[in-house]
């Protein structure tokens, strides 16, 4: 097998895995990437989720405590006005949810899903865990969720929460006296759970990929061919040369010009140093010549 093709074959094989590890490596880069930016997403939603409920007790409903003796007004409750608003942002996104995911909710519509009470289950078997954060597939798309635990962390919750005979009396007509009652101090109830949807981004990152991915090989070629040709200019070619310089002077034919010394270092050594057997070898044929024969 000739030098050329032993290199190429040698080259090829590190390219091609060289290329496979590079492509693997950046899917693998590229989709964390991904679920970064979904991260990123769902704890923005999640962050104002929970801004509007802090919002909705330092400053609304104080104020409607008292009107809602006569007549329970659901806005006034800060988890009813997060998941109303972030429902009112869904008309335009679709893929992103909210929901104040709970055991036994005052209102049915906050019941937990069987994923959901799972996720509420790990914050209730550990409760040092601030947050979960997991993927699903929703309508056979993938998606990501973040949890955080609610806690009833205030014992004016109990008011509403603890037992209906300490409930107020609008809120039970309402919701009557079978759901959303003794919650304990402490304890963790349910959690906040935000879904969005982790197509954009993966699109994206698949996107990116194919480029990354021709440009790579491209380069893999351009340097194939420049290789090769170097190794043809520099080394086969002269290499080439003296095997037939050699193989005239081994038949005493001695009219072949001299190598030149020229060209990478290695190949001018080896040049010089055939020029000076060859140098050698006239001399002590022309003294054969000279000598009589006996
Ligand atoms: C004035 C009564 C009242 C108080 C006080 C109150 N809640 Fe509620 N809470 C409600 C009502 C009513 C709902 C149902 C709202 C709806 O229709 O979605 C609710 C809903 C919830 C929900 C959603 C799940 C469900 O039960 O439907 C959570 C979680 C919650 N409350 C937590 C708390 C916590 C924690 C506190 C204390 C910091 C608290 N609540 C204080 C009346 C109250």
């Amino acid at each position: 097998m000739g030098l050329r093709r032993k290199f190429n074959i040698v080259m090829s094989s590190v390219f091609l895995v060289g290329f496979v590890a590079a492509a693997a490596i950046a899917q693998r880069l590229l989709e964390e990437n991904a679920r970064q930016q979904a991260v990123r997403e769902a704890r923005l939603l999640l962050d104002t989720a929970t801004a509007l409920r802090t919002s909705m007790v330092e400053h609304v409903s104080p104020y409607l405590a008292a009107v809602n003796h006569e007549v329970f007004l659901p806005h006034s409750v800060p988890a009813f006005a997060a998941t109303e608003t972030i429902r009112e942002l869904r008309k335009r996104h679709a893929d992103y949810s909210y929901k104040e995911a709970t055991l036994n909710p005052t209102n049915p519509r906050n019941r937990t899903a069987d994923w959901e009470a799972d996720v509420v289950q790990q914050f209730r078997q550990h409760p040092a865990h601030e947050e979960i954060i997991g993927e699903r597939p929703t309508a056979g798309r993938r998606s990501l969720y973040i949890a955080k635990p609610i806690r009833v962390n205030h014992t004016a919750c109990l008011q509403c929460h603890g037992t209906p005979s300490t409930a107020p009396a609008s809120l039970l007509r309402l919701y009557g006296h079978a759901n959303g009652f003794g919650w304990q101090p402490g304890e963790i109830v349910g959690a906040q759970i935000v879904n969005v949807p982790m197509d954009v981004p993966l699109t994206q990152a698949a996107r990116l990929l194919t480029p990354f991915l021709l440009t790579l090989a491209a380069v893999f070629v351009f340097v194939f061919i420049a290789l090769n040709l170097m190794m043809g200019w520099l080394i086969l070619r002269p290499i080439r040369r003296m095997a037939q310089s050699a193989d005239r002077l081994s038949t005493g034919d001695f009219t072949e010009p001299e190598f030149s010394e020229q060209g990478p270092h290695e190949v001018a050594l080896l040049g010089s140093a055939f020029n000076r057997m060859r140098r050698s070898l006239e001399k002590a044929m022309e003294i054969l010549r000279q000598t009589p024969r006996r």
